[in-house]
């Protein structure tokens, strides 16, 4: 015998929209909160954290924002709408983090020092690698016929789960950098576990929401 499926109740779905409207928040509140400690433009390296931020934070939040069921800028607009925007989203994101790791890497060459020796330096430079070999693969979504291995469902499945751990890679990426000695001069106590929470909520937000269009229902 089929049993039915029981209604979901509706406390969850609010819980669901508050937790989205947060992470839209959170993402904008903690790019500008990092803009404003590092004043792009006062020197070279005060570039690479905001770089990072808006990449990572603000642009790569909101691309997958953009798909969410609960909180999506773009609700009312059709899948394909939303696919366009996310691409140049993530094109940008992309851009912006090539050039984060462009101007430390350079600063670090000015100053004479050893390169990709922290853990931060280290998890940063695979966040920057995977992220752009993400978005390359993002490519085949748009042209499916270049990969007939693949149904183009397959396709969008693959896309968003190895998504997802490039956008977790960026948020602990994002979480080694505030624990430098940059970040931490600047900011302690009770400051430094706020800043460190927007990274941390934004990421439960988004594997919750990928999880449950893509993983969760294809298992179900
Ligand atoms: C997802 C975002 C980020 C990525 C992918 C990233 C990547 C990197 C990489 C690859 C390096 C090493 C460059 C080299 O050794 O030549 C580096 C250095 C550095 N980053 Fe980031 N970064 C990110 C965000 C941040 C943020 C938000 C801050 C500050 C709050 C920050 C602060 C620093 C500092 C102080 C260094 C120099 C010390 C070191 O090499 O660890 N980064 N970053």
């Amino acid at each position: 015998m089929v049993q039915a499926l029981e209604p979901e109740p509706r406390v969850y779905g609010l819980l669901r929209r508050a937790s989205g409207v947060a992470a839209h928040l959170l993402c904008l509140g903690f790019t500008v909160f990092v803009a404003v400690l590092a004043r792009p433009g006062t020197s070279l390296f005060s570039w690479h954290p905001f770089l990072m931020t808006l990449s990572f934070s603000f642009l790569m939040t909101e691309a997958l924002l953009l798909f969410s069921p609960d909180c999506s800028p773009l609700q009312h607009f059709s899948h394909k709408v939303k696919g366009r925007y996310h691409w140049i989203l993530q094109s940008l994101s992309a851009s912006c983090a090539v050039l984060g790791l462009v101007v430390i890497f350079y600063n670090k060459q000015l100053n004479n020092k050893s390169h990709f020796v922290t853990w931060h330096g280290l998890v940063g430079l695979l966040t920057v690698l995977y992220a752009v070999l993400q978005s390359l693969g993002g490519v085949s979504l748009l042209y499916p016929k270049l990969v007939k291995r693949w149904s183009l469902s397959k396709l969008k499945r693959y896309h968003a789960t190895s998504g997802l751990l490039a956008y977790l890679l960026g948020c602990t990426s994002l979480l080694l950098g505030m624990c430098s000695l940059w970040f931490t001069t600047a900011v302690h106590s009770l400051g430094w576990y706020l800043a460190s929470s927007c990274p941390a909520l934004t990421g439960l937000v988004l594997m919750n929401q990928v999880t449950n269009a893509y993983v969760a229902r294809k298992r179900f």
